[in-house]
């Protein structure tokens, strides 16, 4: 019988994470968080409400009217986040969330917000999470920490097939350039910047597939928690 533990999965935009933590969460029982979901849902809200992100009294009264929360869809298995009661699911993923949420992202009180929400999820155990800062600031002490990684053309091309069955108008550019500019701000901003715990465990998915991903990390699972 495996213990619960806490897995956290880092690494750059679009190269697998959420993919090989649903993978796990299903093969293991466990509860998967999305927390790259609570940054662009923040960003929803403040594009949608206009908010000024130079203006932090702004960003700080925005906040405070910003309420997250997870629930499963019985269909897919997984859960989904709402915003203030409404699925965002999907409407987040859009590009024009994703050309923000870095900027959003970067912003210390949006940070200390949802980490304090993710800490809280992390109590029972038992849980994959996803993100940037997941193994270094979120959960340290987390029992396995994977830092994923894949090629930038692979990881561009898999992101604009996904992004292209909602929009054919996209261009593979637009993309390249999302991914480029989110994993800059990503890996230098100031707090909680993307870096590999020195704890973690390298997956590059480029050349892998999808079994052979969760093979890997299921057996690193094994040998954390037998
Ligand atoms: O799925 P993808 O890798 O493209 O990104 P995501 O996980 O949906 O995260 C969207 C953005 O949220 C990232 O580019 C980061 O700016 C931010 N993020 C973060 O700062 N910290 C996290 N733990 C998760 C996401």
């Amino acid at each position: 019988m495996l213990k619960n533990i806490i897995i956290s999965i880092d690494g750059w935009s679009s190269c697998g994470k959420s993919t090989l933590a649903k993978q796990m969460a299903r093969a293991l029982g466990y509860v998967y968080i999305d927390s790259g979901a609570m940054y662009r849902a923040i960003t929803l809200y403040f594009i949608r409400h206009q908010v000024n992100i130079n203006d932090l009294s702004a960003v700080e009264q925005a906040l405070n009217k910003v309420e997250l929360s997870f629930s499963p869809n019985h269909k897919s298995g997984h859960s989904e986040i709402y915003l203030n009661g409404e699925n965002v699911e999907y409407v987040i993923r859009d590009l024009v969330i994703a050309e923000k949420v870095s900027e959003v992202a970067a912003i210390g009180i949006v940070r200390s917000f949802a980490v304090a929400q993710q800490q809280a999820m992390g109590k029972q155990k038992g849980i994959v999470m996803d993100g940037r800062d997941i193994g270094t600031v979120v959960f340290p002490d987390a029992e396995l920490k994977i830092f994923m990684t894949a090629d930038m053309d692979i990881r561009v091309q898999r992101r604009y097939q996904e992004l292209y069955e909602k929009n054919p108008n996209i261009t593979i550019e637009e993309v390249r350039k999302n991914l480029a500019h989110r994993d800059h701000i990503d890996s230098t901003r100031e707090i909680s910047p993307l870096r590999q715990a020195a704890d973690a465990l390298v997956l590059d998915n480029s050349h892998l597939t999808m079994q052979e991903q969760l093979q890997i990390a299921l057996n690193w699972v094994k040998e954390r928690c037998l």
